[in-house]
């Protein structure tokens, strides 16, 4: 029985390892160069986390979540995990749970890792796909707003994203919303039969989300809702008009007055990236302020802002844009026995080479001289270490220089100096 891998969940091959890295090494240096740092937190989290922070009546929460009931030996019996659909609300638990604005009032977290959602697998949609994200934790300022855009933006064009654009809105706080959301309750009520069973439900458990429905005739129903525009308090209002100075025409933005993004605990400032290079799923991240979550999971009042973005996503989208494929890795040597009956000998060279730090490999398969010739070049080696029946009598070795084409690229040298020899090189 051949076994594949859980639908909407990809295995990622080594051929596919360089760009990864190449983009998760952009991420790290870049989150770095902004002064974030990062954190770690599990996979598996309480399903409620989800419910406090994403929102019971969210797709994610209502339909999307990988849930495992437990039967630990807690007294609640009702305690079950969840496989995290987002990485926010974790980092926001571990924050509370290890009292670190206690320690410092202000942080500036990263993260990279995989999260779950059982959605419709497509292009661009996984049910396990990895987000890199930031969380800056501890402050109202608009400047850490703008400053997360800026940095999406920079991660977006080191890894060579052409094209993107960024939609930018204010979703108010708990001071104006009130009288927002009542003003579209009424407003999607008048227009009922034109929405999905689902929008009809949230009208009176969450009305703002018939703003991110998919379906087309919720979709032409929005547009006619009001704008949150004319609702924000002068708080909001003034915080808007500070990200936007500081954002000050450096990127391509368009304000979406109905952008409101699929989670709940936003507050003010939202946003995603797109990218014509994306299919239907063009998102390559998103994210915004939520000033009430830390309180809400049973932290001190402090205001916070961030992003995640989807690495598949980004992949797709540098592909498209047809940057340049990051190269394989280099092997620095592959060593090559003549007729197998020096394997021995090599395997011990192969120690003296990676005790000098060189990464080093072989034949442990007794094939022909040409196949572990082409075995070399696959792995990208930058040196042949060929030894026969002859050479091994005189405790030298073949080295072949796989970079050069001319005949002087190979030389002989002693068995006992090649470690040394090569590790200048
Ligand atoms: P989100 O918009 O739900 O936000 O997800 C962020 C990004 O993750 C999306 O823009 C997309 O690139 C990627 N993504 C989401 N679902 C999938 C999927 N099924 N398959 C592939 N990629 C996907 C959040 O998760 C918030 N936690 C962002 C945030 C951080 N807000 C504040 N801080």
């Amino acid at each position: 029985m051949r076994l594949t891998a859980p639908r909407g969940t990809n295995d990622i091959l080594p051929d596919a390892i360089p760009a990864w890295r190449a983009l998760e090494a952009a991420v790290h240096a870049i989150c770095h160069r902004y002064g974030y740092q990062e954190i770690r937190t599990p996979v598996l989290e309480h399903t409620r986390l989800f419910q406090r922070s994403v929102g019971e009546a969210t797709d994610i929460v209502e339909k999307q979540m990988f849930t495992i009931a437990t039967r630990e030996e807690t007294e609640d019996e009702s305690d079950s995990l969840t496989l995290r659909p987002e990485i926010t609300a974790p980092v926001v638990r571990a924050m509370v749970e290890h009292d670190m604005l206690k320690q410092r009032g202000f942080w500036k977290l990263y993260y990279v890792g995989p999260a779950f959602r059982k959605e419709r697998p497509q292009k661009g949609r996984l049910r396990q796909f990895h987000q890199f994200g930031v969380e800056a934790v501890g402050s109202h300022d608009p400047l850490v707003d703008a400053e997360s855009i800026l940095l999406l933006a920079d991660i977006l064009r080191a890894a060579g994203v052409s094209k993107f654009e960024v939609r930018l809105n204010s979703i108010g706080c708990e001071a104006c919303r009130p009288a927002y959301r009542a003003a579209v309750r009424t407003a999607a009520q008048e227009r009922v039969e034109r929405l999905c069973s689902d929008c009809r439900r949230r009208i009176d458990r969450n009305v703002l989300r018939v703003f991110d429905c998919k379906v087309e005739g919720c979709k032409t129903a929005a547009r006619e809702l009001p704008a949150i525009a004319e609702y924000l308090c002068d708080g909001c209002r003034a915080h808007d008009a500070g990200v936007r100075g500081a954002l000050n025409d450096s990127l391509p933005i368009r304000v979406d007055t109905t952008l409101v993004r699929g989670l709940d605990y936003y507050t003010r400032t939202v946003y995603e990236f797109t990218s014509p290079l994306l299919g239907a799923q063009d998102a390559l991240g998103g994210g915004g302020r939520y000033n009430d979550l830390v309180r809400h999971l049973g932290g001190p009042d402090a205001g916070a802002v961030g992003f995640a973005a989807g690495i598949e996503r980004m992949l797709i989208a540098i592909q498209a844009s047809g940057s340049r494929v990051a190269p394989a890795p280099e092997l620095d040597v592959y060593a090559v026995s003549v007729d197998g009956g020096q394997r021995g000998l090599l395997f011990e060279v192969l120690r003296r080479l990676r005790d000098r730090g060189l990464s080093a490999t072989m034949d442990f398969e007794g094939r022909s001289l040409k196949a572990q010739m082409r075995s070399a070049d696959k792995l990208n080696a930058r040196f042949a270490l060929i030894l026969g029946p002859e050479e091994a009598a005189r405790r030298v070795v073949k080295v072949k220089n796989l970079r050069l084409q001319a005949d002087e690229k190979e030389v002989e040298v002693s068995i006992d100096d090649v470690a040394s020899m090569l590790a200048g090189r």
